[in-house]
């Protein structure tokens, strides 16, 4: 992989990143196809990264789904492949590690511990291989993107991080690997994240700005449904992931939600400019 990269750079050419841990849908294939767009080779990794993975969380049972992966990559034109084996991201000994203080310690980061640290060490690893010029990353996972970037930034790597829009199923659902893990029913109630962020999104539509009246909102809004339990439902600035307590600039709406045994997350963008309020679902 070393030698690829290696190779496009000396050519001059532009890589395109696309950091995955497969169990690949069409949010995953936004992003390559975001990266087709822009940049040459386009680089994809399958890597089930076993250290953003908490003690009791799905490492075990993530979904794995290779065969199918290749194929989905090979058809949407990616150039190459990257699927490290664990052994070779984490040599016997490891013992360096990314800590992206402050911001990875709320929200997603105090519901799962050391996930961050995880996160961005694999990506520092794999940016350090695949050299790219432009790696793309989802909202979908929105503080993840903000500490990646946050990263790129304090170590001032060659790698610009870009960031894509959620892509979401017919009735909302934002696309994730856990949704396999979902029964039927579970499927069905699993829509009620967005349907809480798509009220929010109608209430700051007529007016409001008050983001403990509308976390409080939310809240109420996930209560209909037996069975989802919420995690966090938060209001923050986008560039802090402060808590806010009014909508002023840029500010996300992030919640998690547990329906059955699945956690799952959602978050929307919401931007205030000069004349409006635009929000991004
Ligand atoms: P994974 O969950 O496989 O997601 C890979 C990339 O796809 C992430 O950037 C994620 O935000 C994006 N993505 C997932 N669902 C999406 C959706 N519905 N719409 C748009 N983008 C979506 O995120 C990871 O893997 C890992 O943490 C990783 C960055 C690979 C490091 O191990």
């Amino acid at each position: 992989m070393k030698q690829v990269a290696r190779q496009a750079r000396a050519e001059g050419r532009s890589t395109g990143f696309v950091p995955t841990m497969g169990a690949l849908h069409e949010g995953h294939l936004s992003l390559v196809r975001a990266a087709l767009a822009e940049t040459q080779p386009v680089i994809a990794s399958i890597f089930v990264n076993p250290t953003q993975f908490g003690p009791n969380e799905d490492f075990q049972k993530y979904p794995r789904a290779f065969d199918s992966d290749c194929e989905k990559l090979e058809r949407a034109g990616v150039d190459y492949l990257f699927a490290p084996d664990a052994a070779e991201i984490y040599p016997p000994g490891f013992r360096t590690w990314v800590n992206v203080e402050g911001l990875s310690d709320r929200l997603e980061g105090r519901s799962r511990p050391g996930h961050f640290r995880g996160v961005a060490t694999v990506v520092l690893k794999l940016l350090e291989i695949v050299q790219p010029q432009k790696a793309y990353f989802g909202r979908k996972d929105a503080q993840q993107a903000r500490v990646l970037r946050q990263m790129a930034r304090d170590l001032r790597l060659d790698s610009e991080i870009i960031t894509c829009p959620i892509v979401r199923e017919a009735d909302g659902l934002a696309m994730s690997s856990r949704n396999a893990y979902l029964s039927p029913a579970e499927r069905r109630a699993a829509t009620i994240l967005f349907r809480t962020l798509d009220d929010a999104r109608a209430s700051i539509a007529r007016g409001e700005r008050d983001a403990l009246r509308l976390t409080a909102a939310m809240r109420e809004t996930l209560r209909t449904e037996p069975l989802a339990a919420p995690d966090y439902v938060e209001l923050v600035d986008a560039e802090t992931l402060e808590p806010v307590t009014r909508l002023r600039g840029a500010c996300l709406a992030l919640l998690a939600v547990k329906v059955g045994a699945v956690r799952l997350i959602d978050n929307m963008l919401i931007e205030e400019n000069d004349s409006a309020v635009l929000t991004t679902l």
